[in-house]
């Protein structure tokens, strides 16, 4: 038995440079190339090896934590996200972490964003004008903040959470900006210059949430608040303890960017490709302004995160070794493994002409468990999933019952930002408003002039 799998001889920047600029067409090659188990070596000079047999992706999602490492994984997002955000943290630390994350997450919780989903959406569509061309990204990026901070703090408007969402938008640009991440594959994550240059966005940012969670700490009526903060200082572990200021921090600063730029992706991907098949569109427009068919609406999602799931991958440190490949492989222990979600989608024995966008495939057969996969998997499957589904179901319904949207151009490619991937052009669209509405803007128009 071999012990690390094949992989391209091609030099780690080289790897490193297609897997950030064409990541499909990279993974893709090499899968056809060496199969469905294969090795890439990045800038770091530590392998990674690409898994796409869903029994292997079984094997990594139900492997114990003690042997299934995340957070040391996700050991880059550390300076922003802080040493005690869950995404960096294992095992038991992990656990304390997730359970008292859970419960504003639960599905029954959903109904009570849904007002604020709603809201956002109108505001954000207020804004838009019959005819003209936009591109999806940064709207929904906006309209997605507007909904995870509303959600985490409350209903609460004016200057300070102006100041926050200017703030987090601030950090987030310096942040995924393309430069930055080229600077920082180059210098080193620890480079001075970077981690300097990081303080100054993150600095107002960590002053504000400090502000936030004392103002929440000394509220009376903790119990009757419906936001998540209330509910995260409310929340007792095992032993009865309950979160410090530094974990609030790095769960709030967690939640607010897993929990926004992602679900912006996906929508942006969503409308990209819904413009490009006409007919798809013309159905799910129909559903959702009075049909009855939910499924539809579910399955156009599921396709949407299939066919672009937003992280490509996901990563695990192994404690001890693991056997991949169909018994192929012995994985030694410190290997990074990385269920490539992008290529179990481009499966054709389970979705067959993966690279075709077919709502209809899922209402045949629904999404498995080791096959359907834009959520990880296991005892780190994200913990927003419901909450960004819930999210996208809002959207698509505000927008395509508002308006009619068409494409502009041709399909778009995929381009990264940061960890996630994105249409090349922010997924463009036209919108013209819909019949119904124009008339009734139309009377309205017309009472004033009497
Ligand atoms: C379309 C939207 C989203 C996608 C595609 C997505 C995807 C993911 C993925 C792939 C992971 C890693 C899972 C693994 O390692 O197996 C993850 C983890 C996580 N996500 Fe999401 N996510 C989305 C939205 C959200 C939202 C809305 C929130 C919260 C408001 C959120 C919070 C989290 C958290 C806290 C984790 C860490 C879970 C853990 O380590 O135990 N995500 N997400």
């Amino acid at each position: 038995m071999l012990d690390l799998p094949p992989g391209p001889k091609q030099p780690r920047y080289a790897q490193a440079l297609q897997w950030v600029m064409r990541p499909q067409e990279f993974a893709v090659r090499q899968r056809e190339r060496f199969g469905d188990v294969f090795t890439l070596e990045f800038i770091d000079g530590q392998p990674l090896v690409f898994l796409s047999d869903p029994e292997d992706i079984r094997t990594v999602f139900t492997g114990a934590a003690n042997v299934m490492h995340a957070g040391a994984a996700n050991k880059v997002l550390a300076p922003i996200l802080g040493a005690r955000s869950i995404l960096l943290l294992d095992e038991a630390e992990h656990l304390r972490q997730r359970r008292l994350l859970l419960p504003p997450f639960h599905g029954e919780r959903m109904l009570r964003y849904e007002a604020i989903m709603a809201e956002a959406a109108e505001r954000e569509l207020e804004t838009w004008q019959e005819g003209e061309t936009i591109a999806m990204l940064p709207r929904m990026q906006a309209l997605t903040l507007e909904v995870i901070m509303r959600a985490v703090f409350g209903i609460e408007d004016g200057l300070e959470m102006e100041r926050l969402r200017v703030l987090l938008r601030t950090m987030l640009q310096a942040t995924t900006d393309m430069r930055q991440m080229a600077l920082s594959l180059i210098m080193g994550p620890e480079s001075e210059r970077l981690q300097r240059r990081l303080r100054e966005v993150l600095d107002p940012v960590d002053e504000e949430l400090y502000r936030v969670i004392a103002e929440h700490r000394g509220a009376s009526d903790l119990e009757q608040r419906e936001d998540i903060l209330s509910m995260l200082l409310l929340a007792r572990d095992e032993d009865g303890e309950a979160m410090t200021d530094l974990e609030l921090r790095d769960e709030l600063m967690t939640l607010l960017l897993a929990g926004h730029e992602t679900t912006a992706s996906s929508l942006s991907w969503a409308f990209e490709q819904l413009t490009q098949r006409p007919q798809t569109l013309e159905r799910l427009t129909e559903e959702l302004r009075g049909g009855e068919d939910e499924a539809y609406v579910d399955a156009v999602i599921q396709e949407t995160m299939r066919l672009r799931p937003v992280l490509p991958i996901v990563i695990r440190l192994l404690k001890e070794p693991i056997t991949v490949g169909q018994g192929r492989f012995r994985l030694p222990a410190g290997t990074r493994v990385a269920p490539a979600i992008m290529l179990v989608h481009l499966r054709d024995d389970i979705y067959p002409e993966p690279f075709e966008f077919r709502p209809e495939r899922f209402i045949e057969t629904p999404p498995g468990t080791y096959t359907w996969i834009p959520f990880g998997g296991g005892m780190r499957r994200c913990v927003g999933s419901a909450f960004a589904l819930f999210e996208m179901r809002a959207v698509l319904r505000a927008v395509l019952t508002t308006f009619d949207i068409e494409a502009v151009g041709g399909p778009e490619r995929i381009a990264r930002r940061s960890l996630t991937i994105v249409p090349d052009h922010g997924g463009r669209v036209r919108v013209v408003r819909r019949a119904e509405a124009v008339v009734a803007g139309a009377a309205d128009e017309g009472a004033l002039a009497l």
